[in-house]
């Protein structure tokens, strides 16, 4: 039995969350440049994508260049917004043949401005589609977005919109990038590294977390579907005990 046939479709994550790591040790592996990891990292992320659409995953997000990434020496940041422009001008019909909507999340204004057009761009161009939303986290931190959500709700309590004890887990939910998705509730990081790294940090309160050694341009769907098929056979149990869940 194939491992998509081992997934359970009743009980897929609605979201799934990824952390993309490990490009540059792929590459030094291979005796080549940081930037031939991340330009094979590519070919993972259509892979996992295609992978996630033909499982029925609805939401998948990847981080793609964070807060911090902005700090790598400048030729790296170059070459990976360039690849950034190349891959969206690429793909947009894969993402338009599988039925995928582009959407972004980040300081987007900090993007050089022919990624920001290319970006927005396929954005509005599969914006129709409903199979599933395909998220690039670019220029994103947690940190950053849960400030500007507190700054938001600020200036309705300034503007006399909401008053303070309006504010509740729902709204501020509301108010993060992610306002119009659900929560992951499955988190995939590659590399053997266990961290976070300021992703998602509200919205992962109660995903799963699963890591794997896999080298992110190694990663391919079964890896994916690998991560499926661990995600459910954990309980969940939200702070309750088992027979509660049970
Ligand atoms: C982390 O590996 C990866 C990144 C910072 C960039 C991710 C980008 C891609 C996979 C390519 C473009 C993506 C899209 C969505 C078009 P690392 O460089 O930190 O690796 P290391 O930890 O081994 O140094």
């Amino acid at each position: 039995m194939s491992l998509l046939d081992q997934i359970d479709k009743n009980k897929l994550p609605k979201h799934v969350a990824v952390i993309m790591d490990g490009n540059g040790r792929w590459a030094k592996e291979k005796g080549k440049l940081r930037v031939f990891g991340h330009q094979n990292g590519v070919v993972a992320v259509r892979d996992t994508v295609e992978g996630a659409v033909a499982a029925g995953i609805p939401f998948i997000t990847l981080y793609a260049f964070s807060t911090e990434n902005w700090n790598r020496p400048k030729l790296e940041v170059m070459a990976l917004m360039e690849l950034l422009v190349a891959t969206i001008n690429k793909e947009t019909k894969t993402l338009m043949d599988n039925g995928v909507r582009l959407n972004a999340i980040g300081n987007l204004s900090l993007l050089p401005e022919r990624c920001r057009r290319q970006l927005e761009e396929a954005i509005h161009k599969t914006s129709a589609n409903s199979r599933c939303t395909l998220t690039l986290a670019l220029s994103y931190s947690s940190r950053w977005e849960i400030v500007e959500a507190a700054k938001k709700l600020a200036q309705k309590v300034q503007e006399g919109d909401i008053a303070p004890d309006d504010i509740n887990e729902q709204l501020f939910s509301e108010s993060l990038t992610t306002g119009d998705m659900p929560d992951p509730e499955l988190m995939i990081r590659t590399s053997g590294e266990f961290r976070i790294s300021n992703y998602l940090l509200w919205q992962l309160a109660y995903a799963e977390l699963y890591f794997t050694q896999k080298l992110w341009p190694d990663f391919r769907r079964e890896d994916l579907y690998e991560a499926i098929i661990d995600y459910q056979k954990r309980e969940r149990r939200f702070g309750m005990t088992s027979e509660q869940v049970n």
